[in-house]
């Protein structure tokens, strides 16, 4: 079974304590925050204050997917927000070795994301050091769009790479994830999937989640 991963971009802001209470009753394992920061990425979303009151509303692990320019600047902060994980984006990291060290040392799980457009062989030098690699399945921003195919080619050689080395590197995949394309995710490597709109538009999140788990037995 995978680690489901519900992105609260998608909920309801004006509800986020019910929403969270309803990702607490799930099957749901982790919790899925995303930070935009308008330069990286064309969109903002929310940041350290609003972490700092899921934080004390959620029983799941925090995982804090940082889509920001010079993280480095904030790491320190959205930990003490109460991040588990903290994932930063490998095309704004010229100086990724000491970005994940950076994480690490503050006693958190270091992951790194990679855009569409960014082969993930490019990470084989620090892939020993990280907790999980977040392949990006749509360009990062919003929610809601449409799952890239030649992605799944990417999980592949990702999970070759990772196998290769003998690493216990999770995969996660965040984008366009659907109880449709959950199965074939898993199939080609995928350890974990982050789901936005397929969870909380649906009719019966907790239902979709409960879905999402089994399809990925
Ligand atoms: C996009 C974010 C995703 C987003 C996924 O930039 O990183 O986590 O919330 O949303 P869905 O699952 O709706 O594609
Ligand atoms: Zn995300």
């Amino acid at each position: 079974m995978s680690i489901i991963a519900p992105s609260l971009l998608a909920a309801n802001f004006l509800r986020l304590e019910d929403e969270c209470k309803m990702v607490n009753e799930s099957e749901a394992d982790w919790l899925h925050l995303d930070v935009m920061d308008g330069q990286f990425v064309p969109n903002i979303s929310f940041g350290i204050p609003v972490i700092e009151h899921v934080r004390k509303a959620t029983s799941k692990i925090c995982d804090v997917h940082l889509m920001i320019e010079k993280p480095e600047n904030l790491v320190p902060a959205f930990k003490k927000a109460g991040a588990d994980n903290i994932i930063i984006h490998y095309e704004v990291c010229p100086n990724l070795h000491r970005n994940i060290q950076q994480i690490k040392e503050l006693g958190i799980n270091a992951a790194v994301a990679v855009n569409p457009h960014t082969p993930v062989f490019l990470l084989e030098d620090v892939l020993a050091d990280l907790h999980h690699v977040l392949i990006m399945t749509v360009n990062p921003g919003f929610g809601g769009q449409k799952f890239i195919p030649y992605s799944l080619e990417k999980i592949r050689q990702l999970r070759k790479m990772i196998d290769e080395k003998k690493l216990n590197v999770l995969i996660e995949v965040d984008g366009g994830v659907t109880v449709e394309n959950a199965k074939d995710l898993v199939n080609a490597g995928a350890d974990v999937l982050v789901a936005g709109n397929t969870v909380f538009s649906s009719k019966d999140p907790l239902e979709t989640i409960k879905q999402l788990k089994l399809v990925t037995r």
